[in-house]
């Protein structure tokens, strides 16, 4: 009885006479310690933090998918419906951008599963000298925040004010533009360096170079699930 009447008083403090009414109701039929814990799991506040609990970390898994290209994951990368063909002497200046079309099948776990799609890609040349596929950088150009396809920025003095800002640094090699909402994205790899967009940009994968030609023939798996 003695602690029955200690838990009403303790939330009459806090609560208010309506919260002791509700406490000592419960409380007359449970034991003491069962009673605290079985009123608190129960309160409409506190199942709402736990919905709001299990609802963040789903969201957080999924950005965590989306986010594999900043270096939390590996990446992995899925055929295409066929390889594409860049021929070298499009890509024999570096830092000059040449963009393709690339044809693949999505993913069964995509929106519209199992669906042909083409999918835009941007290629560049980083170095000139031998023609090793790591000189090649090949990335998706659809922004991921809404879908504007990016451009290529070959002059970063050329950037707004307002972008560079956001960068936080100087630029001083070539970017992407998104020219939707700016996010910016490095060459090299599409990493964002600015703007809304959540993640950086999808990648293909240079499989090959020959004596004509740099192979494309794979593109980011996440590519195929969000585009
Ligand atoms: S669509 Fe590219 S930043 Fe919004």
């Amino acid at each position: 009885m003695g602690a029955r009447f200690l838990i009403a008083d303790k939330n009459s403090a806090r609560d208010g006479p309506a919260v002791a009414r509700a406490t000592w109701r419960v409380t007359a039929r449970l034991p003491e310690v069962p009673t605290v814990r079985r009123r608190r799991e129960g309160a409409p506040g506190v199942r709402r933090r736990k919905f709001l609990g299990q609802g963040l970390i789903l969201v957080l898994m999924g950005l965590g998918r989306r986010l594999s290209p900043q270096g939390v994951q590996p990446l992995r990368y899925r055929p295409l419906a066929r390889p594409v063909l860049v021929p070298l002497a499009d890509l024999a200046v570096p830092w000059r951008a040449r963009r393709f079309v690339a044809e693949a099948v999505t993913l069964a776990s995509a929106a519209t599963p199992n669906q042909p799609i083409r999918v835009t890609g941007m290629v560049v040349r980083t170095a000139a000298g031998d023609d090793d596929p790591d000189r090649f950088k090949v990335v998706c150009v659809r922004c991921p925040h809404e879908g504007c396809d990016v451009d290529f920025v070959a002059d970063p003095s050329r950037l707004p004010p307002e972008v560079v800002e956001d960068i936080g640094h100087p630029v001083k090699e070539p970017v992407y533009l998104c020219p939707c909402h700016n996010s910016t994205f490095k060459v090299e790899n599409g990493e964002r360096l600015g703007g809304p967009a959540p993640r950086g940009l999808y990648r293909f994968r240079v499989t090959g170079v020959d004596a004509a030609a740099v192979e494309i023939a794979e593109v980011e798996e996440d590519a195929l699930i969000f585009i």
